[in-house]
């Protein structure tokens, strides 16, 4: 069986990698992008919202979007595949979560070991200078998409303060990536949760591991760009099926 398969590999790493996508936080109420219907990217205009030319265009509907966003991230709370990870991570230090995602599920679940590919949403930047600054308070968006809201100035140049990740046409975290880099080319197991694997270029991990002889295994409950790579793919929910993966290798 595919599951008992997993679980051995698992079982057998001497270090793993899970490489997450936005399906691993979907059971905590978080949108995915691109899943029919309720992906971010069907709702909304990537064009508008996620690039440094909207940002500028306009700044406080695009900070607007992103304390939204932030708003829901603050009341969701950790699933069991957030958890099943920070356990495995428990029981084999070496473990690396590396996310695209820009929430903090995988720390408040207990990860230690994780790098942020794409930003967090809790790390906003001056946008002139670049000096980093923290929220001071939670923020309560009620409207379903945000609503306009002129973005903080930054204390030290008066620059507009914008979210801290990354939009499209720009660069990864370069420590974040050689990290990530390095950690896919020295792992034996790369598994891929919840990522369509549409996005690059964090989507060439798991073909860099697979190069360098890792094993790859696919967790999701659709097909993925992953899956033709992959050596093994298990069609599930994350929250369901990680706990069990994790507790029977771990056992
Ligand atoms: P996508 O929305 O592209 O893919 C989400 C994946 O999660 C899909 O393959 C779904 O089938 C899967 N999924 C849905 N529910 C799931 C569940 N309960 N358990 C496991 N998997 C589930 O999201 P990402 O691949 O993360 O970038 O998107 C990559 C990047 O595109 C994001 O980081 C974001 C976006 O533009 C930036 O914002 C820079």
């Amino acid at each position: 069986m595919v599951a008992n398969d997993i679980s051995d590999l698992i079982h057998r790493s001497e270090q793993t990698m899970a490489l997450t996508g936005a399906g691993v936080s979907a059971e905590s109420g978080l949108a995915t992008f691109r899943d029919t219907l309720t992906g971010l990217w069907e709702r909304f205009d990537a064009a508008q919202l996620a690039t440094p030319e909207a940002f500028e265009r306009d700044p406080a509907l695009v900070w607007g979007w992103y304390e939204w966003r932030r708003a829901k991230v603050a009341t969701a709370k950790p699933n069991g595949a957030h958890f099943a990870l920070a356990q495995l991570e428990a029981a084999r230090p070496q473990t690396v979560v590396v996310t695209q995602n820009v929430d903090d599920l995988h720390e408040r679940a207990g990860s230690r070991n994780v790098l942020h590919l794409h930003g967090s949403l809790f790390t906003p930047r001056c946008a002139r200078c670049g000096r980093p600054h923290r929220f001071d308070a939670t923020p309560t968006v009620e409207t379903e998409g945000g609503r306009r809201i002129e973005p903080p100035r930054c204390s030290a140049c008066g620059g507009q303060l914008r979210p801290g990740v990354v939009w499209f046409g720009e660069p990864l975290p370069s420590a974040a990536w050689q990290k990530a880099e390095a950690a896919a080319t020295t792992s034996d197991l790369l598994l891929v949760v919840g990522t369509s694997g549409l996005v690059q270029p964090a989507a060439s991990l798991p073909l860099i591991a697979r190069r360098a002889g890792a094993s790859v295994v696919v967790i999701d409950p659709h097909p993925t760009a992953i899956d033709e790579i992959s050596t093994r793919c298990l069609r599930g929910k994350a929250g369901e099926v990680l706990p069990h993966l994790i507790s029977a290798a771990l056992s």
